[in-house]
């Protein structure tokens, strides 16, 4: 059993992720869970986080704030894509559960500081503000963390937020950067990945087909956070980003990439927050990260699926 931190900005998709992991209880250990601002300000990010707790029945699950704004640039935040709470397309009720009294980030050290050595993974769903403050706190945790897998970033796909960069790298840099540079073995899941996996009527309709209420609020949630790209595109549903991240902990083969080295732009205004990916090794910088590029969409749906069925 894997333990695992989840960070996050939910987020429709982060929602369908931490829906995930609480399904896999198998597999997954979840340690504790941390919203960081992103999608929407704090405020929201840690309200939505409790309501996808409840959802899942997790009233006892750790809950911990973390980051207000990004470690050094003014907060951007996504309501065009999220909505105006970040969790827009469901009612649900005002969530009771608390939130933990101690910061996020020091969670996050004290978690690395007093489980074994190489045990704990760090799943990060949204800017990496509260892992690069914990690691600024305490240098320590580094060599401790065991994996720490993301969702963030684009190479050949691009951008999200500007033509350049991804929104949870955009979004703190600074933060970005310090992780890429931590010597933390990382699993990156950028936007080449995500944009293959359309939440197409097909797929969604097998979702809602479980018949559960848990699948019903996912559904709901999912016809809010596609329309933006359907409105937009065209597509068949839109990119269901975050759930790579778990997906990757618990069938890792439904993945394919390669090590190599990332940097992230942080002096440009045109490109700040790019992940330059140097995919065909012409840099000669050592890899820091394992950097996916594929994944079978049909495996990942069916797993989710089944998952949620669970719930
Ligand atoms: C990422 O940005 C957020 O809007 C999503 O939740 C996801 O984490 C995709 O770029
Ligand atoms: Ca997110």
């Amino acid at each position: 059993r894997r333990k695992i931190i989840i960070d996050t900005d939910p987020g429709q998709d982060d929602a369908a992720a931490i829906m995930l992991a609480f399904a896999s209880p198998a597999e997954l250990d979840v340690l504790g869970l941390c919203a960081v601002a992103g999608n929407v300000p704090l405020s929201y990010t840690s309200r939505n986080l409790r309501i996808v707790c409840e959802l899942c029945g997790r009233q006892d699950a750790a809950i911990y704030e973390g980051a207000r704004k990004p470690t050094l640039r003014p907060q951007v935040t996504a309501e065009h894509v999220h909505g105006r709470t970040g969790l827009d397309g469901a009612e649900l009720p005002e969530p009771m559960m608390p939130v933990r009294s101690t910061h996020a980030v020091d969670f996050i050290v004290e978690t690395l500081r007093s489980e074994p050595v190489g045990t704990v993974t760090l799943c990060t769903l949204g800017p990496l503000t509260n892992v690069a403050l914990a690691l600024q706190k305490a240098p320590d945790i580094a060599p401790r963390v065991r994996e720490l897998v993301m969702m963030g970033g684009g190479f050949f796909e691009g951008g999200n937020i500007t033509p350049a960069a991804e929104f949870n790298i955009y979004v703190d840099p600074e933060a970005a950067k310090a992780v890429f540079a931590s010597g933390i073995p990382i699993v990156m899941m950028p936007l080449d990945v995500t944009h293959k996996l359309l939440t197409t009527k097909a797929r969604v309709g097998k979702i809602a087909a479980l018949g559960t209420r848990p699948a019903q609020v996912l559904v709901d949630w999912l016809a809010f956070f596609e329309r933006f790209d359907i409105e937009k595109y065209g597509s068949d549903g839109g990119p269901l980003h975050d759930p790579t991240v778990i997906a990757y902990l618990l069938k890792p083969e439904l993945f394919s990439g390669r090590d190599c080295n990332v940097e992230i732009e942080t002096r440009s205004e045109l490109t700040a927050g790019m992940t330059v990916v140097d995919w065909w090794r012409v840099s000669g910088r050592k890899p820091n990260a394992k950097v996916m590029r594929d994944v079978d969409a049909d495996g990942f749906f069916a797993l989710l699926t089944e998952r949620v069925g669970r719930l």
